[in-house]
Order: structure tokens, then sequence, then C-alpha cells
């Protein structure tokens, strides 16, 4: 898979943003930009606004006030720069369905099957499961693949239409630290050889920080964005998560964060 450089160096623009959902504010007057190209985290306590971050983004919640911008245009739907990964893929996608056939869907929407989709659609599935090393388990059908395999589909679903951007909800959730470690090294590669800009929804950041540039945290009801080493922050996380967070280095140097 090649890429073309694009134009906008900056991937989002919030501007004094507020979201509202069921009446009640979920955050509000944030204001920050994200530049293209970062492995960028979205943090926050349950029930901070995560998901409606990443709902925002991608045109499926409107704000109440401000402006959002994406790649300088506003959130849509139709948006097919954006590549999503849902939190639950497994639930969304029907689990009779071949690996294959789920990584089409991500680029025609349709169900119609491998066999007949256009010449160039099928080189760009098997393009996709290449990037993910998914080519040897493409054939099987999603009920049948482990956890840390489906999640390799499920990030081939959702580049296969060749995003700037890609959106995971959670993708290390319930997988063993091989699968995460693999995880994260695909991301890590999708960032530095195809430019992707990355961003993460994660409770558990360790896995992730040696990648991360930067996060998106929500606090005290307001998004912020700044360096990832800004955020990794005993006083920050342990403000954010309502419970003392110790930021240390592992003798190798690596740093991690723990609750204490
Ligand atoms: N469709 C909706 N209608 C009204 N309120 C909603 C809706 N979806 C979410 N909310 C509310 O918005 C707030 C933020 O929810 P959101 O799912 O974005 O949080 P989150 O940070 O992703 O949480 P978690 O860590 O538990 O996944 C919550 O108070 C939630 O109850
Ligand atoms: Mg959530």
């Amino acid at each position: 898979m090649s890429r073309t450089e694009h134009g906008s160096s900056c991937a989002l623009a919030f501007d004094d943003v507020s979201v509202v959902r069921g009446g009640r504010t979920i955050w509000s007057d944030s204001t920050f930009q994200v530049d293209a190209g970062g492995f960028v985290a979205v943090i926050g306590s349950n029930g901070a606004g995560k998901t409606t971050m990443l709902q925002v983004i991608l045109g499926l919640v409107p704000v109440a006030r401000g402006t959002v911008r994406v790649y300088g245009e506003r959130p849509s739907v139709l948006n097919n720069e954006i590549g999503y990964v849902p939190q639950h893929y497994d639930v969304e996608a029907s689990t009779a369905i071949r690996g294959r056939d789920a990584v089409l869907l991500g680029l025609t929407g349709r169900h119609w099957g491998f066999a007949r989709a256009s010449a160039p659609d099928r080189k760009r599935v098997d393009e996709a499961l290449e990037w993910v090393e998914a080519t040897d388990i493409a054939d099987r059908r999603l009920s049948e693949l482990s956890g840390g395999q489906r999640q390799r589909i499920a990030v081939a679903a959702a580049l296969v239409a060749h995003p700037r951007m890609l959106i995971l909800d959670e993708p290390l959730a319930s997988l063993d630290l091989r699968n995460q470690h693999e995880i994260v090294a695909l991301l890590a590669r999708l960032k530095r050889e195809l430019g992707v800009t990355i961003l993460v929804v994660a409770h558990d950041l360790n896995p992730l920080l040696a990648m991360l540039d930067s996060a998106i945290y929500l606090l005290d009801g307001h998004a912020h964005h700044a360096a990832i080493g800004q955020v990794v922050d005993s006083e920050l996380l342990t403000h954010m998560y309502g419970t003392p967070i110790k930021v240390a280095h592992t003798l190798q140097g690596d740093l991690y964060m723990r609750s204490v």
C-alpha cells in the first residue's frame, strides 16, 4: 500500500466545543488541535465522554456549540478518510462472515462476497490483509478466530479504504500480552510507514506508552490535548481517575503507571 502526501498537517481542530447528550453537558469549552501523523491516546474516567469524542469526530454526534474540523472539513459519516475499529467489533460484525468478506465490507459497505468484488477491490482487500498479517486466516469465519486474530481483521477492515486516520475504541481490551504487543506494533507500523494518524481509547496506557506522541484527555468536564510526557503525570492522572496513580520508570528506562 502506498500513500501520497496529504496537504493538511492538522488532523483535528476543536474550537470552543461543547457536547450535550440527553440534556446533559458531557464536556464543554474545549479547544485543541492534533497534528496529522501522530499516535494519540484518548483517556478519561468511565463516563467522561471518550466514546462521545470519537462519535463527534466520526460525525455521529453533533456538537451543541463550537466548531470541529477533521482535516479541515466538518465531521461527516460519509467521510471515508477515517477508519473505525469499534469497541465490540465481534458483536457488530456478523460472526458467520469470513475474514476476507469482513474486510471487503470496510470498502464497499455491502455484503456481496469476495468472489463478486471487482479486481481492484479484491487487490485492496488482499493488501490490507497482508498489512495486518492476516492472509492465512482470511478464509476462516470470524466466529472461528481468536480475539487477537479478529482484532487484526477489524484493523484491516478499517484500513482497506486507505484512511488518513484510524480510530480504535479499546483495541487491547481482552487481548493477552502477546497479542497486545502485536497489535501495538502493527499500529506503530501503520503510523510510521503509511503516515496514518492513530487515535486510541485505552484505560491501560502501559502497553502503548512507548509509542504515544500525545493524549486527548477529559478532565473536569473539558477536553484537552497535550504531549504524552505532560499527561503521564502522577498529579494529573490521580485527579483524572480519582485514585492515587504513580508514574515511574522500569530498570530499562521505560515509563509506566500504576495505581498505588
Ligand atoms: N446516546 C446517549 N444519549 C444520552 N446520553 C448518552 C448517550 N451515550 C452516552 N451518554 C452519556 O454520555 C456520557 C459519556 O459517555 P461515553 O460513552 O462517551 O463515556 P466514556 O468515557 O466512553 O465511558 P467508558 O469509559 O465507560 O466507555 C455518559 O454520562 C453517558 O451516560
Ligand atoms: Mg466508551
